[in-house]
């Protein structure tokens, strides 16, 4: 069993745009978590786990009446554990190769539906809760403004957005000096440009709480994956009084 993979291996996915976003066509090898769970190394599936169990102690600590929103939902991570948990969700995605991949993710397939985040399908607080994961951290202010907004208004009470942090392990990269592979930019598409070029992916409890304000949300919580091995924090937001 390996433990970890290789990163200059595997290609990454490829993109197409749509007003003002993209949407992510899985790609032969697929990124990290896109491959078939068997393929998965020992860490990825490790990390994996602690990422759900992050966003399940969201969940629950919320008492979050079901089904959930999950927007994106991608090719359908973690909603084998989700059902495991009994956990009820719908997914929307853009894409309809993601869309695809999630409706085989799980027996009986799971209600997901093609949807731009900027104009979800869902009456106003449709969804006690929404978790938007591996998304909005990766485009421009005007984008995330808008859709920010769009998940706030189909959200009932809470809305769980991923965000990456300065942790113990960037800094310990920063100080060794680890360099990220050279751009090929000519095969860089969508957000993949954002985020390996024009966007800093590093964010603040300042930056969380202003662009929840301006979405109409407050911050509650933060829940971090693991405070020393994990970049990744996951804000949760209440819809702020009126
Ligand atoms: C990195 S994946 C994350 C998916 C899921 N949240 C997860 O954690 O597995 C990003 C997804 O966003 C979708 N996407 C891109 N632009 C979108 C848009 N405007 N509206 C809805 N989905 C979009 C892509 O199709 C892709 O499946």
């Amino acid at each position: 069993m390996r433990l970890w993979r290789d990163s200059s291996r595997g290609k990454r996915s490829s993109m197409a745009s749509t007003e003002g976003s993209t949407v992510e066509k899985a790609g032969p090898a697929g990124t990290r978590s896109e491959r078939p769970r068997g393929e998965r190394t020992f860490v990825e599936r490790l990390n994996n786990y602690f990422v759900y169990r992050t966003i399940r102690k969201a969940i629950r600590d919320c008492g979050a009446a079901g089904p959930i929103l999950i927007a994106p939902c991608g090719y359908g991570w973690h909603f084998r554990l989700y059902r495991k948990d009994g956990i009820e969700f719908v997914g929307v995605d853009i894409s309809p190769e993601a869309l695809a991949a999630a409706r085989k993710a799980v027996t009986p397939p799971p209600s997901v539906r093609e949807a731009d985040i900027l104009h979800l399908p869902f009456t106003d607080g449709q969804f006690e809760f929404v978790v938007n994961s591996r998304f909005l951290l990766h485009f421009e202010d005007d984008f995330r403004a808008r859709a920010f907004k769009e998940i706030a208004r189909v959200a009932g009470r809470y809305v769980l957005v991923h965000y990456d942090r300065m942790s113990l392990r960037l800094r310990l990269r920063k100080l060794r000096g680890v360099a990220k592979p050279p751009l090929e930019e000519d095969k860089l598409q969508g957000w993949q440009k954002n985020k390996r070029r024009a966007r800093r992916l590093v964010y603040d409890k300042k930056r969380m709480v202003a662009e929840g304000a301006a979405a109409g949300l407050t911050v509650k919580k933060l829940y971090y994956v693991s405070r020393l091995f994990s970049d990744r924090v996951y804000c949760l937001y209440e819809k702020t009084e009126k």
